[in-house]
């Protein structure tokens, strides 16, 4: 009895005339005789002929999708022209029935909807499969390509006791009885008795801690999970999420800048180089999805090719200053079709983000120097006293892929800045003292790690790139 081989290995080592055995599940069993497998090993699948008239019927029966197999018999060259080899079935041994009028999935088209509803399948899906190997393979490319150009990986901490983006988007963290919270003298919450007889969340970025590393270790980058109370229902907005900060000592807004271009296009070749066939699966999707829409909702690129062009184009670099003109100038803004107006001083929304993106410059666009009022208590103030060293990534159909700033490095600005927006300065003592001794200018960025997946699989929602979406009202499995 040979002991199971993988179908990747099979596929790509050949071995035909010998015995093998694989484990899988069934994708399809056509005429009861082509019976289609998958072990997880490798995209593509591995083709099984049956004999029906060598098996029995009870079996044959239990041979229904998605149920799991383990089959024994001679692999040869196939038949068909659409794999090279094939597997001569002798035995078959059911290890997982799949009973077709209970199982919830079908072989058929199922919306995105339904099959987060049974997250417990979905990743057997065709698309989910697919997704969830590319986040695999980025998630290491990550850590690829920061190696390789001399960063360091920093673990920070899940549980603070900060909120680095100052946003008040945070869950709390407390062993306290909430049915009987201790309270103080004067009514208030009495955190002396709680687990770190202080406040504590979960962190909404790993920052300010980065920041400790980078001016010790040079560069330095997290990779870690992170956690927004934002009340957002968007198809762009999870209340868990997992992101990439690199933190960099001696580097200014405009090597950042450099450094983000370089990492996300990094990224995007390391796809297409090591995930054809799941881009290509992919952007067939992408177009039998677009197929139901009027063609000026399409995409003007198929995936694959928008990939490309990203690659091959420098992202356009603006001031916001510059952008809100732009916007102003725009024709969807002069014939009132913006939501919001886009004003210096407000935000950019995502209908003006895209706008810039997708019909002004047809390119990724970085968008630095924002008004210092929208943006954190950190960054570095620019000459003008208006301004703060901020850009933002802004990438088509996602909108903001990354945010990041230079840092605001100088003592006394940065006092007055924290005193101006109201945050407690004795929280950020230790912050505060990393420009009193030995400081210096240093930069970084975070890179929404699933917006980042969403756009090289061409995903509409990011629930559908993360194995399992925390979003309000949602933590099920
Ligand atoms: O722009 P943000 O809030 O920046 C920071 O947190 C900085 N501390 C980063 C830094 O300079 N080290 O978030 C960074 C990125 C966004 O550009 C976006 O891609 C992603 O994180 N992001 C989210 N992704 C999914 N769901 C959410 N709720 C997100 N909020 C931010
Ligand atoms: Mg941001």
């Amino acid at each position: 009895m040979p002991r199971r081989t993988e179908i990747a290995k099979l596929l790509s080592e050949k071995p035909i005339g010998t015995e093998v055995k694989v484990m899988g599940w069934v994708r399809s069993f056509r005429a009861r005789r082509f019976l289609i497998l998958n072990d997880g090993s490798c995209f593509q699948n591995l083709q099984v002929i049956v004999d029906f008239e060598r098996f029995d019927e009870a079996l044959l029966r239990k041979i229904q999708f998605h149920a799991c197999v383990a089959v024994q018999g001679q692999l040869v060259e196939s038949q068909g022209k659409d794999q090279e080899v094939e597997l001569l079935a002798e035995n078959i041994e059911l290890l997982g029935a799949c009973p077709a009028d209970e199982y919830p999935l079908q072989p058929k088209r199922m919306t995105m909807e339904f099959l987060r509803e049974h997250a417990h399948f979905r990743m057997r899906t065709l698309t989910l499969n697919a997704v969830f190997r590319m986040r695999h393979g980025l998630a290491y490319a990550i850590h690829k390509y920061f190696h390789d150009n001399g960063f360091y990986y920093l673990h920070t901490p899940i549980i603070t006791a900060n909120d680095a983006e100052g946003a008040g988007e945070m869950f709390h963290v407390t062993t306290l009885d909430l049915a009987c919270v201790p309270k103080t003298e004067d009514g208030q919450v009495d955190w002396k008795q709680d687990f770190f007889e202080r406040p504590t969340n979960l962190t909404v970025s790993g920052q300010l801690e980065a920041e400790i590393g980078a001016l010790a270790l040079g560069k330095v980058y997290t990779f870690g999970p992170t956690f927004r109370a934002e009340n957002s229902n968007t198809t762009r907005h999870l209340a868990e999420f997992w992101m990439i900060e690199p933190e960099m000592a001696f580097y200014d807004i405009h090597d950042n800048q450099d450094l983000a271009e370089d990492f996300v296009k990094y990224l995007i070749s390391f796809a297409l180089k090591h995930y054809p066939d799941e881009l290509t699966f992919l952007d067939q999707r992408l177009r039998n999805e677009e197929q139901h829409l009027p063609k000026d909702k399409r995409r003007p690129m198929g995936l694959i090719e928008m990939l490309e062009f990203v690659l091959a184009h420098d992202f356009v670099r603006i001031t916001y200053t510059e952008a809100i003109e732009r916007l102003r100038r725009s024709k969807p803004f002069k014939k009132g079709r913006f939501q919001f107006e886009p004003q210096w001083g407000a935000d950019l929304q995502a209908e003006h983000e895209r706008y810039l993106v997708e019909k002004e410059f047809k390119k990724p666009v970085i968008v630095r120097d924002y008004p210092q009022q929208i943006k954190a208590f950190y960054m570095r103030q620019n000459d003008d006293d208006q301004t703060v060293a901020a850009m933002d990534v802004l990438f088509p159909y996602i909108g903001e892929v990354i945010g990041g700033s230079q840092r605001e490095e100088r003592h006394e600005r940065l006092q007055q800045r924290i005193q101006a927006m109201g945050i407690p300065e004795k929280e950020l003592w230790w912050y505060l003292e990393l420009r009193r001794f030995g400081g210096c200018p240093h930069s970084g960025f975070g890179l929404g790690f699933e917006r980042m997946v969403q756009f090289i699989t061409g995903m509409g929602n990011i629930r559908d790139v993360i194995p399992f979406p925390r979003t309000p009202g949602n933590a099920e499995f």
